[in-house]
């Protein structure tokens, strides 16, 4: 019997700010991909299993080029999304892809990331020093879980230190919750800018960081000035996001930071399950170029299907107890970062940043707590990336 499509669950629950919408899970235990109508009309699918998310990302026949898809959200267009803007390499297929890819991949070596994970100890000490030195209490957000991502995109872009201040700041009005679009539209383009004039100065001076390293290719300015503010907005939302959320979640659940603390074995777990439990990248979205049978359904070629990564993590086929953040259980083969072609380039530096960021926190302050209850710690709604507007925090001084 054809099924009758089902709209999007998007709303979280009151009170449950790290689950998944409530529902999604009711969908995926009675299959794993669910028929689901779009707001523009369309019909396609909504996948929601482990299994079923894995196989549709590692598939070539399902493509990411937004102009093929449908917004499963109320607000989008009347029709398919606008293509991908130059740079933006999560909307195109191969061998467009391919040939970004590789030259991107090439250039988030061992030796760049290594580097990387020396300066984000030191960045994560200085921004822990200055909590300790300002005093309890305040925001983590501001204090903490925004700049030192920031910082961090800022070296490997390579953003000269005396520009970093004023990067820093267009960033965090581009992703500030109380800014108005219009602020934000402004504040990215003029962060844009910032990014092609580095290139144009990289060009006549080559330095050693993933932009210089890239003018030493065939892309063009425009190309790198749309790489570098991908990759800025591609990393710093998502890993700050990360630290804020992940802090709050441990702080709400009483014994987990422990974990954190055990030493680098343990606190490399402990990331993982935040990742898989948080699953702040919470939907993906794929269409079918041809006709593909997916779980014995058939997913006819034009067919946009919205992929739950959030509930796909809250799987119990794959997780047992998928519900219970359990920071000594071994979270391998989540798919926080995706799958397949498109799987995030930024893992390594997002898993140096947050296996520095975390376990630096809770150990210099052992006493960190929240400074308001759970329920007045303000979420961002609707937004791709699930996060924080604030945490506001406190500890016992020593
Ligand atoms: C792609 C999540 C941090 C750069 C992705 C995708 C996910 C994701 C789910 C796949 C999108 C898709 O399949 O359509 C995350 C999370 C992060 C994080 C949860 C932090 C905890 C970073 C960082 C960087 C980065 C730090 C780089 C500085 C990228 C890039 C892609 C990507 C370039 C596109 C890859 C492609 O399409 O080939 N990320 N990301 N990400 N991410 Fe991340």
């Amino acid at each position: 019997m054809p099924q009758e499509p089902v709209r999007l669950p998007h709303e979280r629950a009151a009170g449950c700010p790290f689950d998944p919408p409530p529902g999604l899970a009711p969908l995926r235990d009675r299959r794993p991909l669910t028929r689901m109508r779009y707001p523009d009309g369309h019909v396609g699918w909504l996948a929601t299993g482990h299994a079923t998310v894995r196989a549709i990302t590692a598939d070539p026949r399902f493509s990411s080029r937004y102009e093929l898809m449908h917004s499963p959200l109320p607000g989008g267009p009347d029709g398919p999304l606008p293509p991908a803007p130059v740079g933006d390499l999560t909307g195109m297929d191969a061998p467009e892809h391919t040939r970004y890819r590789r030259l991107l991949a090439g250039r988030f070596t061992v030796r760049r990331m290594r580097r990387l994970a020396d300066r984000v100890e030191r960045i994560t000490t200085r921004h822990l020093d200055a909590m300790e030195r300002r005093g309890p209490a305040l925001d983590l957000v501001e204090a903490y879980a925004h700049p030192v991502p920031a910082l961090m995109i800022c070296e490997l872009l390579g953003v000269p230190e005396a520009e970093q201040d004023l990067f820093i700041r267009r960033s965090a009005t581009v992703f500030a919750p109380d800014s108005s679009p219009e602020e934000q539209v402004a504040a990215y383009i003029r962060l844009t800018e910032c990014v092609r004039e580095l290139v144009v100065a990289k060009r006549e001076h080559p330095t050693d960081d993933l932009l210089g390293d890239l003018t030493g290719t065939d892309l063009t300015d425009e190309e790198l000035a749309g790489i570098g503010g991908f990759l800025l907005a591609a990393g710093l939302d998502t890993t700050a996001a990360m630290i804020g959320l992940g802090t709050f979640a441990v702080l709400t659940h009483p014994g987990q930071a422990a974990a954190l603390r055990a030493g680098p074995e343990s606190a490399d777990g402990a990331v993982e399950e935040l990742l898989r439990y948080l699953s702040i990248a919470h939907t993906g979205a794929r269409t079918a170029l041809e006709d593909v049978t997916v779980d014995g359904q058939l997913i006819r070629a034009g067919e946009t299907v919205t992929l739950a990564i959030g509930a796909a993590n809250r799987d119990p086929a794959r997780f047992p107890d998928p519900d219970t953040l359990d920071l000594d259980r071994r979270a391998t083969g989540h798919l926080a970062f995706g799958h397949g072609a498109h799987q995030c380039l930024g893992q390594q530096l997002a898993r140096v940043e947050l296996r520095v960021a975390l376990p630096a926190l809770f150990t210099r302050f052992p006493t960190l707590r929240l400074a308001v209850p759970p329920e007045e710690v303000p979420l961002r709604v609707n937004t791709s990336v699930h996060g924080l507007l604030r945490l506001p925090v406190t500890w016992d001084e020593r």
